[in-house]
């Protein structure tokens, strides 16, 4: 066996599928695709998208695309929002994430301008007026207080458009800052901004499991 032209003997010799070229016996082998899920600590100021015709800086600038083509963003997160982005090359996988029929849950960390009272908590909690409706139940906690400023912890099991700065601004409470730390059952960690690195097996199968998708898509 051959890998990018070198003669390797070696068991357990480790490739990248879509990037090292394999031969056996001078006949290329074609590779499945592993279906990968990566994750980025979305750092402010970039866009959530792989290219931008406005030159805009975008995360794709920051994951690993020659060596898992195909990835793909699964939603997205404000050019300020920071925070948990996840990528994937299973488009099934990436579709069941952002369907709303999954009720997938999706936690911010928000500092809102002033001091958020029970009132707009259960506000929150219950069901903003958007002009797009009235939101979903969704979770929300006061983490901090402090200098007219409130930092909240708040998911939410849909993703409309600027839904949590949204939310925010319906309660008269701006958001100012916003970061997302966790998708379903997929957490940011202590991911530095800026740095991405691949979910492993057990935040891979808990995050189909999330969706009801089969494990078996793992290995194909
Ligand atoms: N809600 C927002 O308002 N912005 C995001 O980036 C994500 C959720």
């Amino acid at each position: 066996m051959s890998v990018n032209g070198t003669v390797v003997s070696e068991l357990g010799t480790k490739i990248i599928p879509g990037v090292d070229e394999v031969s056996l016996d001078g006949e290329m082998v074609e590779l499945p695709d592993k279906k990968v899920v990566v994750m980025l600590n979305k750092p402010a100021g970039f866009l959530s998208a792989m290219s931008d015709d406005h030159g805009g800086r975008c995360v794709s600038e920051l994951i690993p695309t020659d060596a898992y083509p195909g990835l793909f963003p699964v939603g997205r997160l404000d050019k300020d929002t920071t925070g948990l982005l996840l990528f994937t090359n299973d488009g099934e996988l990436g579709n069941a994430l952002i369907h709303p029929r999954h009720h997938v849950a999706k936690t911010y960390l928000a500092w809102v301008k002033g001091s958020v009272g029970l009132r707009a908590l259960q506000t929150l909690q219950e069901g903003v007026h958007l002009e797009d409706g009235i939101t979903q139940p969704a979770h929300a906690r006061v983490l901090e207080q402090a200098n007219d400023r409130t930092l909240l912890e708040l998911t939410i099991y849909e993703g409309h458009n600027r839904q949590v700065r949204r939310m925010g601004a319906a309660v008269n409470h701006p958001v100012e800052q916003l970061e997302r730390i966790q998708i379903g059952p997929v957490e940011l960690g202590d991911l530095q901004a800026g740095k991405w690195r691949l979910l492993d097996e057990e935040e891979h199968r808990a995050l189909l499991a999330a969706t009801g998708l089969s494990r078996d898509r793992m290995d194909s």
